[in-house]
């Protein structure tokens, strides 16, 4: 795993917009797992930013997003749908036909998970995966104990996770209990990972991710199985690292390595 430790949030957002810049100037058809929440919001407007005064160009970009709420229909406020509509989509030049999320509404979520799946297939795979990760751990909305074999799927929410969503909805009991998420094995088998965390509430969720056992207690520690991982933090999100003098060392300031 990569370990890129970067001094506040500010820096760690241009660090990771850096990485999807240049994977999507090197390879204009790239296809892009997207994430969700606060963590990836001024990612997005950095992203915006660079397709209006820099060129960045979305035109040729495949996506697909990491998970949906199962209930909420693409124009409610709260979904995920509405979320990169707002955040992302509308500010930039990628195709809507191509810009994919899992349906949340559909009849049959079980069907539709498993269709979503076939399409990440057909699409060739993901070639670089964004990721935040949970307080208690999660990627997507793949919640502690999820299977580590897992695909595109329905799963219920923990509490904590309502929890700390709840602050988009207009009650605890009013934010959804279960949603569709593509799995763990899902995510590693794209072809690199992105993941971004900062603030203090994460430092937890970092160190058993980065340092812990691959556990599905922790499912973010799966990525210690995929070789090209990478994982952008600001101080305050790598603060209970113990190995940080030695990522530190690798890679100063959070810059490539000389080996990169
Ligand atoms: C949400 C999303 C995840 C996201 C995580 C952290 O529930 N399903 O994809 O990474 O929780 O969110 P935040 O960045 O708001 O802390």
């Amino acid at each position: 795993m990569k370990v890129l430790i970067l001094p506040d949030e500010g820096a760690a957002i241009l660090r990771a917009a850096d990485i999807v810049a240049r994977t999507v100037a090197a390879q204009p058809k790239a296809v892009l797992g997207l994430a969700t929440g606060g963590t990836m919001l001024p990612l997005y407007e950095e992203l915006a930013r660079r397709h209006r005064e820099e060129g960045l160009s979305f035109a040729g970009v495949t996506s697909f997003n990491l998970d949906e709420y199962i209930g909420l229909a693409p124009d409610h406020p709260c979904s995920y749908h509405h979320y990169m509509e707002k955040a992302f989509f509308s500010h930039v030049d990628i195709d809507r036909a191509r810009a994919h999320l899992p349906k949340g509404d559909a009849p049959d979520p079980q069907a539709a998970s498993e269709a979503y799946e076939a399409l990440i297939a057909d699409a060739g795979g993901i070639d670089l995966q964004l990721l935040g990760i949970g307080q208690n751990g999660h990627i997507g909305f793949n919640e502690p104990t999820a299977s580590l074999g897992s695909r595109t799927r329905i799963k219920t929410l923990t509490q904590s996770t309502r929890r700390a969503n709840q602050r988009y909805f207009a009650s605890f009991e009013d934010t959804p209990q279960y949603a569709i998420t593509t799995g763990v094995a899902t995510i590693l088998e794209s072809r690199k990972c992105l993941l971004i965390a900062t603030g203090a509430a994460k430092a937890r969720a970092v160190r058993q991710m980065v340092e812990g056992p691959v556990s599905a207690v922790c499912p973010a520690s799966a990525l210690q199985l995929h070789a090209r991982a990478t994982v952008v933090l600001d101080e305050e999100a790598a603060a209970e690292l113990t190995l940080r003098d030695y990522y530190e060392t690798v890679h100063p300031r959070g810059q490539d390595s000389v080996f990169d």
